[in-house]
Order: C-alpha cells, then structure tokens, then sequence
C-alpha cells in the first residue's frame, strides 16, 4: 500500500464523520465546528443572519415569546433587575427555556443565548450568593481565589439557565470619581491583569466571558463623561503609548492568554494626543481599535456585542449608528428595545450595499462558532439548581476576609478580643444592601435588607458569641469608655453614572440611595464617626464603600481602619479578620487619596503622596 494512500486511510479512520459525499450538517455534533458553521451559514437567509446579531431585552418579548420566533434572535439579556416573577431559580429557567422554545422555532433551529451582567455572584437572583466586588477581588492579591469566585458564579448562573456573563469588567480604574470604580480590579493594568483568571472560572463552567468595556472606560478624563454623567461614558484622552500599556493591556491577556470569546466596546471614546487633541472617536465605531487591533492583531475570534443601545451614542440615525457599528467590526448588538427597528435599519443598509455581506457573514459566522463551541445546539434547555449554597456561602465568606485591607492599627487594637465590650454604629453595620453595593437585584442595587445573608453585625454576633454587643446606628445609645467602638460608615449603593461624583442622583431609588456621591463620608457619618470615637478609648472604623474616601482629618482619633469595600451577602467574612479568625493580608487595589484634590491620583504619578499607598496592607 503507497505511503500517501496508507496514511489517508489512517486519517479517514481518524476523522469523526465518514468521509463520502453524503452532506454535512450543522446539526451534527460530529463535524468540526468550523465546517457546522459554514454549513449553517450557507443554510441563512439575510433575516436569520441580522437576526443572530441582534439581542433585545427580556422585557421585550417575554409577555410573546413568538417574538423571538418572528425576529431570529440570535440572544437575549436581562438587565439589571430585569427579573421574572418570582425572582426563583425555577422561574428564570421557565423564562429562558420558553424564550428558547420560541428561537427553535425558528426554520433553522438556532438556539438563543440568553446573558446577564452577574459581576459579582448572580445578583439579579434573590438568594444567589454575592461576593465580593471587584474593587475587593482586587484587593486581595489572589488569582486563584478570583477564579474560583467566577467559578461558582457560573454554577449559580447555570442554576437559571444562564450560559452567558457580560463579566468580567477589565476596565483599570484610574479615578476615583467614577461611579464604576468598583466595579475595577483596580488601578494597575497588571493586577487587573492578574484577575483574568475570572475568565477561565466562568468558561470552565460552560458559561461565556465577556470582558468589558474594551477599551479606557476608566481613564476617561472628569468633565467628559455623556449627558449628566461628569466622567462616566466619556473621553479617554492620552497617548497611543499610554492607551497600550493602561487600556489595551488586559485585554491583549484575555484574547491572547486567557481566550476569551466576548468582548463589549465601552460607551467612551478615546482622543490619541498624538493627533492631536479634539477628535474623539467613539469605542462603538472605532474600526481602528475594534476590527485592526483586537481581531487583526490580536487575532480575536470570537464575537463583539454592543453595550445597551451603544451604537445610539453615534452620530446620525438607526441605519447610520447600525451601518457605522457594523463595519467598525461589532458582530451582536444589544438593542434592548429597538430590536426590529434595528434589523430594519441593519437589513436596508445591507440590501443598499453599504454594509458589505462579508462582514455580516464574517459577524454571524462568530456568533455560531460560540454557539456551537457552547454546546447550544445539543443542549439548548436548562433545569434549574441551587443558588446561595452552603458551599458558595463559604468562598464569599473567604473572598471577603481576603479583601479586608488594614490601613491603620494602632496599639493592636485589631484583632479584637472575643470577650470584649464592643459597641457598634453606623449605617452600614447592619444593612445588606449598602454591602452588597450596585448590580443587586436592582441595577442600582438596593440599600436595605434586600437579600438573605450575613451583615457585618451579625458577622461580629455570630463570632463573638461571648462579647458584649450593643448596637446603635446612630450612635445615640449611651457609650462606656472602656467600649471597643466598631463604627461603620460608608457609601449606599449606586451604579454606572449614578455613581459619578457630580452625578446625577437616582429619583427612583430609596431615599438613602439618593443622595450626592462623593469621596468624603456623608456629614451623618462623619458625625457617627466623631461622637463615637471622642467617646471610646479605642476606635475601630470600617469603610463599606465602592472606593476610597478621604478620611484624613479624622484619622488622628481613630486606632483602627479598615477598608471593606463592598463585602457582598458575607458579612461574616469581615468579622472573621475583626477578631482574628482570619489574617489581614489584603492591599490597596487603588492608591487611597489624601485629599480630594489629589485626585485622579496612580501609583507612578510624579509627585505621588496618597494618605496611603497603592499596595499598602497591614497584617495581623
Ligand atoms: C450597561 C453596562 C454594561 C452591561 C449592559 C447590560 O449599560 O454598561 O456593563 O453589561 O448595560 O446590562
């Protein structure tokens, strides 16, 4: 037998579908994948493939599911607090599995993925386990623990049903003012970097990463930002050099360690001072960025999804923000409302020849490809599971213990004594929702007792059974001198732009959500802060905040600080560093400022004297 015929007889044995004439189908799980997605596209009118780019909100079309049939969706989302009722996870697999239904409808039987924003645990779904922020991850110092948080992130969201995150952000948060601060790994593109390991959590689990907001949504310059927004959305002004080593870093691991299969333009632009300043280019039609750097250079081959209708933030009408999204390189767009005008708008721009089919091929062929990667096709449905496991419980606890940076520990007042007389006040001691922060079963979360889970009072309860607790928000119950003071002080919950020192206060929000962001405590805080601490001989303060605030002129009567960040459904993590369960070893993801002024203010600034340090962490 010649060599040549021999060694094709050896591949045929090898590959996984006869080699004869009979036709590939995409349906079978056999043929490789690039040959399923060419032979579906083949199988696409123009309606299937501009309906595969195109995501509407679960609001919709749930109440007529044929929606999904009627427009060939190609995903669906819910926003935050998009949420079915009840808020269980046997109703949010209902909600998917009948919106899947309607997508296998569909001629071609393309299933729908269905993708929420789960940053930090499943925090549309009431009882998920929330963990910590990823200000707080980043604090931490730990990859592995970071994957291991996105690992079960993922099993809760497979518990709904869910197969996609937009998650997690990559943006390097450079100033403090923005009210997406938190959602940051941190300052430095290299432990943001570091954090990618969120990525392969959530993909060993089947679930699909995206990393957002590609690229500079937190280095945008203050007074920038979009409408009444003063820094979010707006413009990233600085070198191409910069742009590199800061914005683009994390995402040149993602792509090209890490591979990740979804990225989300950032609603910003960017203005290169080497052209010269003044011509802003919105991420949404940066062809450059979007299609030359990440899938020419970089090679990415996954897909681009639009943020929440950001191809509005482009000049001119539906047809044009879609034909200029489309051939900057976006591949999906996430038209919450606009679904069916937007495949209008995208199929006339196409039959008019200003958005070639290769590009729509080359966007729907992306899609595919990570449908199929997924499994979607052999196991479009889900059926529910458990949220909120012991075992989830316990890694938040954990995350959030690692996330506590000690910033201040005079006399070793900390760790405490389990025996101790401890007084505790403030308005974030014993309330959930301010711990749990933004993107929490509301998108601007909801300050309160809105989830099940553990406060930091009842953490310090709970571990120190022995000890004599009184509680007092207000700091208006008598006060002994040999208390342990324990005051916790901090932000309320805000998201995006509401978060925006300078922002925009959210009207529907409760009341103690409503008030002005800023880098100091609130007055009533600071009033805590002060009437306690005059009054005990040692004072602990913990900061349950999105970022850091400016603390200095009350530093000098304060022993112990703490920065909590934004703990999550866990409280009990912080108690368990407070009394010594656990270690301090957590470090400042961000430089912690000394005065407003300062800001924005990054470890490598010249001059660079923060109160504390980037990377400044007591231990115990
Ligand atoms: C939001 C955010 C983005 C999120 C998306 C869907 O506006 O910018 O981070 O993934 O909409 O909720």
């Amino acid at each position: 037998m010649r060599p040549a015929y021999a060694v094709g007889a050896l591949v045929a044995a090898l590959l996984p579908v006869p080699v004869t004439s009979t036709p590939v189908s995409y349906r079978d799980a056999r043929v490789p994948v690039e040959r399923r997605v060419q032979d579906l596209l083949g199988r696409m009118t123009l309606a299937d493939k501009i309906g595969q780019m195109t995501q509407a909100e679960r609001g919709a079309v749930a109440a007529d599911p044929t929606l999904v049939t009627e427009w060939r969706l190609g995903s669906v989302l819910s926003g935050g607090g998009s949420v079915p009722t009840p808020n269980t996870p046997a109703a949010w697999v209902d909600t998917v599995n009948t919106l899947q239904r309607a997508a296998l409808a569909t001629p071609l039987k393309i299933p729908i993925l269905y993708g929420v924003d789960a940053v930090h645990g499943h925090g549309n779904v009431y009882g998920a386990t929330v963990f910590p922020h990823n200000i707080g991850l980043g604090a931490s110092r730990d990859p592995r623990l970071v994957e291991q948080v996105y690992r079960a992130t993922a099993e809760e969201m497979r518990a709904t049903g869910i197969r996609w995150n937009f998650a997690p952000c990559v943006c390097v948060t450079r100033d403090d003012r923005w009210g997406r601060a938190y959602e940051s790994f941190g300052e430095d593109p290299a432990l943001v970097t570091r954090m990618l390991t969120a990525v392969d959590g959530l993909e060993k689990n089947g679930v699909l990463a995206t990393v957002k907001h590609y690229a500079g949504d937190g280095d945008t310059t203050y007074g920038t930002g979009t409408g009444d927004y003063p820094i979010d959305q707006g413009v990233t002004i600085t070198s191409r050099a910069d742009f590199a080593r800061i914005d683009l870093a994390p995402y040149v691991a993602a792509v090209t360690r890490h591979g990740v299969r979804s990225v989300m333009p950032s609603f910003s632009s960017v203005d290169w001072t080497d052209d010269g300043v003044g011509n802003p280019v919105n991420m949404h039609g940066h062809r450059e960025l979007l299609t030359g750097t990440l899938k020419g250079k970089l090679g990415f081959d996954g897909f681009l999804i639009s943020d929440w209708e950001g191809i509005h933030h482009l000049p001119g009408t539906l047809a044009d923000q879609a034909r200029a999204g489309v051939n900057a390189g976006i591949d999906m767009f996430m038209e919450p409302n606009t679904a069916p005008q937007f495949e209008a708008a995208l199929t006339a721009e196409v039959q008019a020849g200003r958005v070639p089919m290769t590009r729509i091929d080359d966007a729907v062929s992306r899609i595919l490809r990570v449908k199929f990667q997924l499994g979607l096709f052999e196991n479009p449905y889900a059926t529910a599971g458990e949220v909120g496991t012991a075992a989830h419980r316990a890694l938040g606890r954990e995350a959030v213990a690692a996330s506590q940076v000690l910033l201040k520990n005079n006399a070793r007042t900390l760790p405490l004594r389990p025996d101790a007389r401890i007084y505790v006040a403030g308005r974030n001691a014993d309330d959930i929702g301010n711990q749990a922060g933004g993107w929490t079963l509301d998108w601007q979360g909801r300050t309160g007792d809105s989830i099940p889970g553990t406060t930091i009072l009842d953490g310090i309860r709970q571990v120190a059974p022995a000890a004599s607790v009184t509680f007092s928000a207000d700091a208006s119950a008598p006060i002994a001198r040999t208390d342990v003071g324990v005051v916790v002080v901090g932000e309320t919950p805000y998201a995006e732009g509401f978060g925006d020192v300078g922002g925009p206060v959210c009207s529907w929000c409760p009341a103690p959500q409503q008030e002005p962001k800023s880098l100091t405590l609130q007055p009533a805080d600071r009033a805590v802060v002060d009437k306690v601490c005059d009054a005990v001989t040692r004072c602990v303060v913990l900061i349950v905040s999105g970022r850091p605030q400016v603390i200095t002129d009350q530093l000098g009567s304060i022993d112990a600080l703490v920065a909590s960040w934004l703990p999550g459904s866990e409280g009990g993590g912080v108690a368990d560093v407070l009394f010594g369960r656990r270690p301090f070893t957590g470090r400042l993801p961000v430089s912690w400022p000394r005065s407003v002024d300062q800001v924005p203010i990054n470890i490598g600034d010249r001059p660079y004297n923060p109160l504390f340090a980037y990377g400044y962490g007591l231990r115990t």
